[in-house]
């Protein structure tokens, strides 16, 4: 990518001004389409400076463009084909129809703002702009049963990611949601399209809130959630975390493909917040109270109720209750 190459050239760090001609040379184009590249870039939201010594990099934007996540991304085929939209209805949405024309897997799709996010059990996600809103087009060979496994492998990708990003408490809630102390910080939703027997296709759709402003949400939604930006008191380069998250999850990819599902759920076990806490969980108007002590290898968790009894629960809205 030619933009990559421009980006690699312009070391903002030195301060210096580079040559137009060893500018093009490097990127292996002409000097006119080094021209068109730079205002391409400038309309991007890069600050370039320009004078006779030729061009100086000022200011990077803090937007998810995908030449500048793949500068850098260390990754086999996770993220090797990105696309990016200013605005989108929802990224699990676009996922699905490009996974139906044949999108290969590892494609990502991302937006700055999403005008119908989806949340898990209906619910909707509110999207402005400054959050991560993400979908990963998947292709894995396993039966259609053992997809969710894919959402509890994203949750720790991402918590582990947030983990090094942050130093913070992170953590997760059963099944997927991710937390900084108590508060919500990204939430996932895995939609699977499955044909005779196997998958066709998994999205991973993956949300966090990273500098989103939480006065754009309504207070029921606003007391139960954080921002990195908040938590961390600064504003935050999303590119980073993007890429990091990426190779993380790749990783992770890899060994379930392996069959090391029951590693990757030592690690989801390492990073609940709700074992050993006492929960509500609610599923088509039924709720059940009890002590989550234990998640099962196919990722179930299992409560001990009030009257000593097991019971397992394989999906529903769970609720940390107070101590
Ligand atoms: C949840 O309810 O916790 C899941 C939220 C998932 C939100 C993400 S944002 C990117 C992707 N596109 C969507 O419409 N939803 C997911």
């Amino acid at each position: 990518m030619v933009k990559k190459k421009i980006l690699n050239s312009l070391n903002q760090v030195s301060g210096e001004y580079q040559e137009e001609e060893e500018l093009a040379t490097q990127a292996g184009i002409s000097v006119d389409e080094l021209r068109d590249e730079i205002q391409a870039m400038v309309g991007d939201g890069f600050v370039i400076e320009s004078s006779e010594e030729g061009y100086k990099l000022v200011e990077i934007p803090n937007r998810l463009l995908p030449y500048q996540i793949q500068r850098g991304l260390d990754t086999s085929y996770i993220g090797h084909d990105i696309r990016l939209f200013s605005e989108v209805d929802s990224t699990n949405q676009v996922a699905k129809d490009l996974a139906e024309e044949g999108a290969s897997e590892g494609t990502i799709v991302i937006a700055e703002v999403q005008r119908r996010g989806r949340g898990r059990h209906g619910k909707r996600w509110l999207s402005p702009e400054g959050g991560v809103w993400m979908t990963i087009i998947l292709r894995p060979e396993i039966p259609p049963a053992k997809a969710p496994l894919l959402t509890l492998l994203t949750g720790v990708a991402v918590a582990e990611t947030l983990q090094t990003e942050c130093g913070l408490d992170v953590g997760i809630k059963w099944p997927n949601d991710i937390l900084i102390g108590d508060k919500k910080v990204c939430g996932i939703l895995t939609e699977a399209e499955a044909g005779k027997g196997n998958l066709e296709y998994v999205v991973v759709g993956i949300g966090i809130d990273l500098n989103v402003d939480l006065d754009d949400f309504p207070p029921e939604l606003k007391y139960g959630a954080t921002t990195l930006q908040k938590e961390l008191q600064k504003e935050i380069y999303g590119v980073e975390v993007v890429q990091r998250f990426l190779k993380n999850f790749e990783e992770l990819y890899e060994q379930f493909k392996d069959g090391q599902f029951p590693e990757i759920l030592s690690q989801w076990r390492r990073l609940s917040k709700t074992i050993g806490r006492y929960v509500e969980v609610h599923k088509k108007g039924r709720t059940v109270y009890g002590e989550a002590v234990g998640i099962t290898k196919d990722g179930v968790l299992i409560l001990e109720l009030d009257d000593g009894t097991l019971k397992k629960v394989i999906s529903g809205e769970c609720i940390h209750l107070p101590h």
